[in-house]
């Protein structure tokens, strides 16, 4: 495996995509480790992107195993806020929505939850399982309004891949 990602920093956002993807999925080929996978995905993205922050939360049983909450997971950037509940912020109304969400301005995002303060846009999308979401993919920049839907279009591809190794 090259251990090197090759992203042309002048490259459109597009075209970083189309360079990106390959060598993701080319970082998967022939390791089966869930963690491995998904760390070299979270890097993959945040480094070959430029982003500020990128990370995965499961749905997961929370302590007291009485109901469900995302619990973070692989991610790469600053500490982050480890358990969101059902519905809250922009992470958990993707999980109740079932649907992507892509924010200009957090601070606009009614409830969203600041692990830092330098986060000012941010995509974040479900990933399934038999219908069910299963985890959420979370995306943040230091720029306002940074994802449109070629990020959304992108990233779904991404989503696809994780779908498939976890
Ligand atoms: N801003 C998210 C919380 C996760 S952090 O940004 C890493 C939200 O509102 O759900």
């Amino acid at each position: 495996m090259a251990e090197d990602l090759i992203i042309d920093t002048t490259l459109s956002k597009q075209e970083k995509y189309e360079a990106l993807l390959p060598q993701i999925a080319g970082l998967l080929q022939g390791e089966t480790d869930v963690t491995a996978n998904l760390g070299n995905i979270m890097a993959a993205l945040k480094f070959g992107m430029s982003w500020f922050w990128v990370g995965i939360y499961f749905v997961k049983y929370n302590t007291n195993a009485t109901e469900k909450e995302l619990v973070l997971g692989p991610f790469q950037g600053p500490v982050a806020c480890t358990r969101i509940a059902y519905g809250r912020g922009v992470c958990g109304t993707a999980w109740a929505t079932k649907s992507a969400i892509i924010v200009d301005d957090v601070e606009q995002f009614p409830g969203h939850i600041a692990c830092s303060s330098f986060s000012k846009s941010e995509i974040v999308l479900p990933g399934f399982k038999n219908g069910e979401v299963v985890l959420i993919m979370d995306i943040d920049s230091d720029s306002y309004a940074t994802f449109d839907a070629v990020d959304e279009t992108y990233l779904q591809k991404v989503i696809g891949m994780i779908e498939n190794i976890i």
